[in-house]
């Protein structure tokens, strides 16, 4: 399948996004293992987040979705059941990782596989820490990648410094710790989001953050919440970018979260002379709320290294698409975490990019665009990864002709109504 995309003029009025991938996956996982019943709403209904869904379903716990409204029926830290059958994590990192960390602390066995591109993905980086704490996990490349099997284990706390800065890790490390007596503590170089301290914290358990240190406290008695999940900001960063690179455009892209271990996006949009404002900003569920009102004007490259990349990870394609429309040079290092995404997303950026005329060179840990080359219109591949296939398509609004986007059928993972969006906002969607 492929899907042609080409714009028709600036971008106004007002759009909404879908829920926010991270909160979501980590409502239905807490709301899991509390006691009591959680109502989420403004749940993103991706195929990612169903997977932990149909996880959490086959581990026992009654989950019913509604559209975007989910309410999960805790069975308590100690009412999850050993599955039946493997579980299949799909697409989703996220699901497989936090999943991991939850299963090393279950009293019996489970399989957990995933995808083409899941089964390529590391899991040493998980599986290291939680056999520290004593979980016994069996896998490919010596317990590194998926399929692997958890078997019944006994932990224990530990104090675990991480080499990256991934949320999933320390979410994986935090998770296992509810099952270990006493305090877990996970340290990263860079802070990554926090989405799982902040919930945990909501659901009853006691956690502590100390900078780039996170503890909680083990075997907590957690209580079901109902759960606002605020929209995706890396949703969110699609329109940014394309209400910023097509002229005339003025678009308010509502009920945004905007966590500050998120929102390097804007700081950068911004950094590049981006036209953004935060207006009505507010709290929900614990995570902070605004809306974001962008109006297009020239962008000027940037430099985009150090702490900050935890916070804009995600965005960087689409950033990179930003950086092709803008004068000047765009410096990407310290992203070499960008290797293991979905795809290997340096790689994709510079050689789908390149079929559309842009000049993107890859590094080591990477890339440099020269900005200000007309894009033209071309025949580039999603390599299967959802925010490859967006980026694509934002390209496609500004430039000389029309972008066809081969297996775009990603998009569903994070933004199932992407292409309804697009049409609403008069961009011509064909061949879905
Ligand atoms: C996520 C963490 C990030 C991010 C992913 C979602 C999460 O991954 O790229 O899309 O929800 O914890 P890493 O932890 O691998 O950096």
């Amino acid at each position: 399948m492929s899907v042609t995309i080409e714009g028709a003029g600036p971008l106004t009025g007002e759009i909404t996004v879908p829920g926010d991938k991270s909160v979501s996956h980590r409502a239905v996982l807490l709301g899991s293992l509390a006691n009591g019943e959680t109502r989420i709403s403004g749940f993103l209904t991706g195929e990612d987040c169903l997977s932990t869904v149909s996880c959490m379903q086959k581990l026992g716990v009654p989950v019913q979705v509604n559209g975007s409204d989910v309410t999960v029926n805790g069975v308590g830290l100690e009412g999850l059941r050993e599955p039946e059958d493997i579980l299949d994590c799909g697409n989703s990192g996220t699901t497989a990782r936090l999943l991991l960390g939850v299963l090393a602390g279950q009293p019996f066995y489970s399989v957990m596989t995933g995808d083409s591109s899941l089964r390529k993905r590391p899991m040493g980086r998980v599986t290291k820490p939680l056999k520290q704490m004593g979980a016994e996990i069996l896998g490919r490349d010596d317990g590194k990648l998926l399929p692997l099997s958890v078997l019944h284990g006994r932990l224990r706390p530990i104090h675990y410094n991480s080499p990256v800065a991934s949320a999933q890790v320390k979410s994986a490390v935090l998770l296992a710790g509810l099952f270990a007596d006493g305090v877990t503590a996970v340290t990263e170089p860079e802070k990554s989001r926090d989405h799982s301290e902040r919930m945990l914290a909501a659901f009853g358990a006691e956690v502590e953050v100390d900078g780039n240190t996170v503890r909680v406290h083990g075997k907590p008695k957690l209580q079901g919440q109902t759960v606002r999940v605020p929209g995706d900001i890396s949703s969110a960063a699609f329109f940014l970018v394309a209400a910023s690179i097509v002229p005339g455009s003025d678009l308010l892209v509502k009920n945004v979260g905007v966590n500050p271990t998120r929102t390097g996006v804007l700081e950068v949009l911004k950094d590049m002379g981006a036209d953004l404002e935060l207006v009505n900003e507010r709290v929900e569920s614990g995570e902070p709320v605004a809306d974001i009102r962008v109006r297009a004007k020239e962008l000027q490259g940037v430099e985009i290294g150090g702490d900050i990349v935890p916070r804009l990870i995600d965005e960087l394609p689409v950033l990179a698409v930003a950086a092709m429309f803008a004068k000047g040079k765009t410096v990407v290092r310290d992203a070499a975490e960008l290797k293991v995404k979905e795809t290997d997303r340096i790689a994709a950026v510079v050689e789908e990019f390149d079929k559309l005329g842009a000049a993107v060179t890859a590094t080591e840990d990477g890339f440099v665009v020269e900005g200000g080359r007309p894009l033209s219109g071309a025949i580039a591949h999603s390599r299967g990864d959802h925010r490859i296939a967006m980026s694509l398509c934002v390209a496609a609004l500004a430039a000389q002709g029309a972008v066809t986007v081969e297996e775009p059928e990603s998009v569903a993972i994070s933004y199932p109504n992407f292409w309804d969006t697009l049409q609403e906002l008069g961009c011509r969607v064909s061949g879905f």
